[in-house]
């Protein structure tokens, strides 16, 4: 394996620190790599779940960490709105897309009254959370009773394989700081956390969120890296 050179913490300003998506050079990158990828996990498991969930949901559907609002049109005539803190993933959503609705904010503090949503979903940006009890309670305050959740994240069965992806890392306890290599590119650092499946679903129950189906779909290698969580707000 190619170790590269780790980048120094001067690079990145201070508020970028824990989100480097707001560093406009890594969502440069991050772009061009999610506009790249073709017939990788996107297109074979994630892509394709996302879109037979949101079939099942209701009309007003918030997308927790959007990005460049790549889910947007699988929301189809739904009442799509993103939420994304990075102001050139919102830009470039904008462009892309001119009817979306992408707004600043952080899932820790989601802006929304509460019973907002039919629907909520977060496609690769659970293992980005600090604190995933804290974003578990605000999907379920952003929720209408009976709304549906889905978080679409790291398979915390395959970290070991995640690892590869981090060259040079910096660790500690489950917060790992570092390059990482995702199609096409090498993000110059990236913050994740190596949430165990327990603190997940228990801040999930803690939030009286309801799992109802999990899956690990095989990708194209067959790594089973993601870990798909459905579930729902019962309504009382
Ligand atoms: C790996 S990208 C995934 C983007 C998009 N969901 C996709 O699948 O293309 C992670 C996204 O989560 C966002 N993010 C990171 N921390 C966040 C937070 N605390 N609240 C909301 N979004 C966050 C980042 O800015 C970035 O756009």
């Amino acid at each position: 394996m190619i170790y590269l050179r780790r980048p120094k913490r001067t690079m990145l300003k201070k508020k970028n620190r824990e989100n480097p998506f707001e560093d406009p050079e890594v969502a440069k990158l991050w772009i061009k790599s999610v506009e790249g990828e073709r017939n990788r996990s996107r297109d074979i498991s994630l892509y394709p779940a996302l879109k037979e969930w949101l079939k099942r949901t209701g009309q007003q559907v918030l997308d927790l960490g959007a990005g460049q609002g790549i889910a947007y049109p699988f929301a189809n005539k739904k009442k799509y709105i993103g939420l994304e803190p990075s102001a050139t993933l919102r830009r470039r959503a904008r462009k892309q897309f001119k009817k979306i609705k992408i707004v600043r904010g952080d899932a820790h503090k989601i802006p929304f009254k509460d019973s907002t949503f039919d629907a909520v979903f977060s496609m690769n940006v659970w293992f980005h959370l600090r604190k995933p009890e804290k974003v578990a309670m605000e999907i379920a305050r952003v929720l209408k009773p009976g709304g549906k959740f889905i978080i679409i994240t790291a398979n915390p069965g395959a970290y070991k394989r995640w690892r590869t992806f981090f060259p040079g890392s910096r660790v500690s306890g489950t917060r790992v700081v570092s390059q990482v290599k995702v199609p096409l590119v090498i993000l110059p650092r990236q913050v994740f956390y190596l949430h165990s499946r327990k603190r997940t679903l228990s801040a999930l129950k803690k939030a009286e969120l309801a799992t109802e189906k999990q899956k690990v779909p095989a990708d194209y290698r067959k790594w089973r890296l993601f870990w798909i969580i459905e579930g729902i707000k019962p309504a009382k």
